[in-house]
């Protein structure tokens, strides 16, 4: 995109404007529309002007005066006209409780959102969202900020966790299915960050740039695809810049995009601390600005009151321009049922049972088993001596840092403050109390399972020795606001693994991690099983796979890449100025501030396995990729052409267990420069018993593998007879075809 195609575009955007032909229109959604329209005709000036801001109750001076729950956001209703206040928490993994503000509330925490990834299970998604947002609606809560949408483009990224992983329709199926959850609950869902927040090294003053139609190809469609599913009542805008203009001033992206051609009928929210503008940003789309206190400490203004005021009484944004934002608002909360189904007065118990086997059933169907040599795990029943090394195994599972930490049930056996960086004061490295070690221990009341915290290499190499197997936890805590700088473990776990790994040849690593992370030892142990952030019942369901009581049967959702460097960007972009800036300021420098830098998206919309594919780099492990204790045929390939192609096979289990596989259907595609890639197109997640046969029809999306037409504003096919295969994973095929023109 050249910067001349980024103006603002200045009439508020109808929704039906750029809707393709023959688009069904959202009748249930019109009379939301129509119903908000009648409230706003009823409202006086000064009444909706308190729609379009929310107060940050954590630091807002009004928390009293208006009974604030300490989150993340509030505000203020319309008793009169029937209008609930709205209560706003983060975020996608569970009920957040930032800096435990609600002394003692705890709530259950979801896996990672990478875990919900590579489950390639839209009922999982979808009942991960109906747990969390269950939870939200008990405590109060009719807004929540759930629906991490962005692509996961670069394996540092801090936020990677808070995502479903590098691919847009497993992305958008996934997260939309979340968000549907989450709505299920007559509460509103937020998709977001909107779009290409990518980094989080400098998120609040980069400028992400990349070619249009490649952003349209990629991470928009990602959104696209969650929004049709998810029907999200908001879209929250990201921090940084987006082709030079700010995410939430982006009219193109707005206005154009995302309200003209998609319709999108709800309403965009800013990010907190993200708004710059007044006229710039109302014009541009933007329907409300939230946190407002963070506007004022960070950006030096609020935007949406007085200023917009004015701006109205000057004439310099219409009337209806406000109106339509106010008019979104309760579209999206009339359209989830959040008027028609208010919320209790008082928190509600929770069923902590059933929302805990919800979040491990996720744990399990989203750890990945990489490496599996001699068949070590699943661990045999009567196995006398386990050693359990290292990741604070004894008391709990990581998690991930920022606003999306849930305190969850039985509290945070550790919890440690981050002392310098941008995440200081809102980002801790905090477990859940789910220990793996008592998990295994409660399973094998027999065994004899013994624990090294990993301090001392030597003794937990030792220990190892002794042992018939040895577990090694490996931790890598990821958290909003920073970037890993390596993707080495940290700290000193290579040189435990190898030590163990050296001691014992019967050495499992779990890794606990926010993505990918390189694996110098990967040869010398025995297996590996990915388990990312694995949530509130982490331990229990680490345990109960590794005894195989559980089958691995997640995929990955993102690339690990063999070196630091294979990926698009070795290090965020950034980084160098960003040094410079806390080395001054470490030198007593006041008020140092850097300039904003460009972070350059070259692979455009070849993201993550396609970068792979383009630069001819093999990864450590492709997307897509997990094993299983039992295996998998695939046989008799048919497929039937048309609007939504559809793929058809049989998926046998040949093996002695049952467990889950993933067909994943490939198109081979050319970009707009005529470089070919194979393209996720469906995926299907089939649960097979030892011996069982299932055919299964996959739906193909034909947007993953058409090429934009920016002129046209519409998708168009590029080969009309492209090769087709089903994988296993990214770059490892069981059938081939050729999809016949429809
Ligand atoms: C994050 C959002 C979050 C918001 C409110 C921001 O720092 O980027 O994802 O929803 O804070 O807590």
């Amino acid at each position: 995109m050249d910067s001349e195609d980024i103006g603002v575009t200045v009439a508020a955007a109808d929704p039906q404007a750029r809707r393709p032909a023959g688009d069904d229109r959202d009748e249930e959604m019109d009379d939301a529309r129509r119903a908000a329209e009648r409230l706003v005709s009823q409202m006086t000036l000064d009444e909706k002007m308190g729609f379009v801001i929310s107060y940050f109750p954590l630091i807002s001076r009004r928390a009293k005066e208006y009974e604030m729950i300490p989150s993340s956001g509030f505000t203020p209703g319309l008793p009169r006209l029937g209008i609930p206040a709205l209560t706003i928490t983060d975020a996608s993994l569970g009920v957040a409780n930032t800096l435990n503000a609600r002394v003692g509330d705890t709530a259950t925490a979801l896996p990672a959102a990478l875990a919900t990834g590579a489950t390639f299970d839209v009922g999982l998604a979808r009942s991960g969202g109906a747990m969390i947002g269950s939870e939200a609606r008990a405590k109060g809560f009719n807004v929540m900020l759930a629906g991490g949408i962005n692509l996961t483009r670069d394996p540092w990224c801090g936020r990677n966790f808070e995502y479903v992983g590098e691919d847009p329709l497993l992305s958008g199926r996934l997260g939309g299915a979340a968000v549907a959850g989450v709505q299920s609950n007559h509460i509103a869902a937020t998709v977001k960050h909107f779009v290409l927040n990518a980094q989080e090294t400098g998120r609040m003053i980069l400028d992400a740039r990349i070619d249009a139609t490649d952003l349209r190809e990629s991470d928009l469609l990602a959104f696209e695809i969650a929004i049709e599913i998810g029907k999200p009542a908001s879209v929250m805008t990201g921090y940084n810049k987006i082709n030079g203009d700010y995410a939430g001033e982006h009219g193109v992206l707005i206005n154009e995009i995302l309200k003209g051609d998609w319709g999108y009928p709800g309403w965009v929210m800013s990010d907190w601390g993200a708004v710059h503008s007044t006229e710039k940003a109302a014009l541009a789309g933007l329907d409300q600005e939230s946190g407002i206190e963070l506007d004022w400490t960070l950006n030096g203004a609020i935007f949406f009151t007085d200023r917009l005021k004015d701006a109205l009484a000057a004439g310099r944004v219409p009337e209806a321009r406000l109106d339509d934002m106010v008019a979104r608002i309760l579209t999206g909360l009339i359209k989830v049922g959040a008027l028609d189904f208010p919320l209790a007065e008082a928190p509600q118990p929770l069923p902590l049972e059933a929302n805990a086997a919800v979040a491990q059933a996720v744990a399990e169907a989203g750890t990945v088993l990489l490496r599996n040599e001699g068949g070590v795990l699943p661990l045999a029943g009567d196995i006398a001596r386990i050693a359990v090394i290292g990741g604070n195994a004894d008391v709990g599972v990581l998690s991930g840092g920022g606003s999306s930490q849930v305190r969850s049930h039985g509290g945070a056996p550790i919890e440690k403050s981050l002392e310098t960086g941008d995440a200081a004061w809102f980002c801790r490295e905090t477990y859940h109390a789910s220990s793996p070690l008592l998990a295994l221990r409660e399973r094998l009341p027999g065994a004899d399972i013994r624990f090294d915290d990993g301090s001392d290499r030597e003794a937990a190499a030792r220990l190892a020795a002794a042992s018939d197997v040895a577990v090694i936890f490996a931790v890598q805590w990821q958290t909003e606001a920073v970037d890993a700088l390596t993707l080495a473990l940290p700290g000193e776990q290579d040189a435990l693994i190898e030590a163990v790994a050296a001691a014992n040849p019967k050495t499992v690593v779990v890794l606990e991690t926010g993505g990918p992370i390189l694996m110098p030892w990967l040869e010398r142990v025995a297996a590996i099983l990915e388990a990312w952030y694995p949530g509130q019942r982490g331990g229990e369901a680490i345990a109960r796979l590794l005894l195989g009581d559980a089958n691995p049967s997640g995929r990955l959702p993102i690339t690990f890449p063999a070196t630091d460097d294979q990926a698009p960007r070795p290090k965020p972009a950034g980084l160098a100025e960003l040094r410079a800036r806390d080395a001054a300021l470490a030198a007593g420098q006041e008020g140092v501030r850097i300039a904003p830098f460009p972070a350059d998206y070259v692979e455009g919309a070849n993201a993550g396995y396609r970068w792979y594919e383009m630069a001819g780099r093999s990864p450590l492990f492709p997307f897509g990729f997990g094993l299983s204790y039992t295996s998998f045929e695939h046989a008799g390939l048919a497929i039937a052409p048309g609007d939504k192609p559809q793929v058809l096979l049989d998926v046998t289990n040949i093996g002695a267990r049952g467990g889950a596989d993933v067909p994943q259907v490939y198109v081979r595609a050319p970009d707009r420069n005529g470089t070919e890639t194979w393209r996720l197109a469906g995926f299907a997640r089939v649960e097979l018993a030892p011996g069982e046969s299932r055919r299964v029809a996959i739906e193909l999306d034909p947007r993953t593998y058409s090429n934009w037409d920016d002129q046209a504003g519409e998708w168009r096919h590029t080969a009309t007879s492209p090769p087709l295969a089903v994988g296993r994973s990214a770059t490892d095929f069981t059938l081939r075809g050729i999809l016949p023109p429809g």
